[in-house]
């Protein structure tokens, strides 16, 4: 029996569906600027970035992208105003409550990567109702990096390995990479493909540092509450023509 693909809501037609990312990672840079330009509140562009991280998962849905990582909050940007970080994690609490029926709806299987549990006790509530409701669902694997740094990441993960050599639980013979990768917060999720950075700067910022090793970077002026269904797709058309040879040569 031959098995039909499923088919593809409104992939532009100069996009190959055989070559396409099944795994998009984005730095959604760019929102205090997007306000800034406009003469509004720094939130403002924040709640502008949710709208723009909203239609890019449906997009990548769409377009049978399985899994998208988004970074929304680094263990560095802890560093911000007090009235920022507190405007941040109520907006993330408010937005997966209010999501959530959507998410169940369009079959979203949510994950969160980072350090969970020293954020606020109402948003590790909705983060665990969250993962337990959709845990089941089919559909695009969607990460959100919350409390994320990947050098912490590293490290959590060397520290789990050690104490379970230590217990004896793990012979440090069998430690390879893919064993590692395991122990990383995206344990059930592959590497990224492509990973987009909005708003022009040209840094990693602590993102996904293991998991990016091969990731074809693409990096666009584009502010992120601006990034859309049309920028996305020139993501993509340059993801295209790139030639990814994973350290090999052309074959
Ligand atoms: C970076 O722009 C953006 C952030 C630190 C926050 C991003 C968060 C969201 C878009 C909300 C996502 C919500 C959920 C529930 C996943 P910036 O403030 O650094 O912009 P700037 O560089 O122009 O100042």
């Amino acid at each position: 029996m031959t098995v039909q693909p499923l088919p593809l809501r409104d992939l532009p037609a100069d996009l190959d569906r055989d070559r396409l990312p099944q795994h998009v990672a984005v730095v959604m840079d760019g929102n205090g600027r997007w306000a800034k330009n406009r003469g509004l509140p720094r939130t403002m562009g924040h709640r502008q970035g949710v709208s723009a991280l909203k239609e890019i998962l449906r997009c990548c849905d769409d377009w049978g992208i399985g899994a998208l990582t988004a970074y929304a909050f680094s263990t560095e940007n802890w560093r911000r105003p007090h009235s920022e970080v507190d405007f941040l994690m109520t907006l993330f609490e408010h937005v997966l409550w209010q999501e959530l029926q959507e998410m169940m709806r369009e079959n979203v299987r949510i994950w969160f990567a980072g350090d969970v549990a020293s954020l606020p006790q109402s948003l590790q509530r909705a983060i665990a109702q969250s993962v337990e409701a959709t845990q089941h669902n089919q559909g695009i694997h969607f990460t959100v990096a919350i409390n994320y740094g990947g050098r912490q990441e590293i490290v959590q993960a060397c520290r789990t390995i050690a104490n379970q050599v230590k217990e004896g639980i793990l012979d440090p013979n069998e430690i390879d990479e893919a064993l590692f990768s395991r122990y990383l917060y995206t344990t059930n999720v592959r590497d990224p493909d492509l990973l987009i950075r909005t708003s022009g700067e040209m840094r990693i910022s602590n993102f996904l540092l293991w998991q990016t090793a091969y990731a074809e970077i693409y990096i666009t002026d584009t502010l992120w509450p601006d990034f859309d269904r049309a920028a996305f797709h020139q993501a993509l058309l340059a993801y295209q023509k790139r030639d990814r040879r994973f350290g090999g040569i052309k074959s």
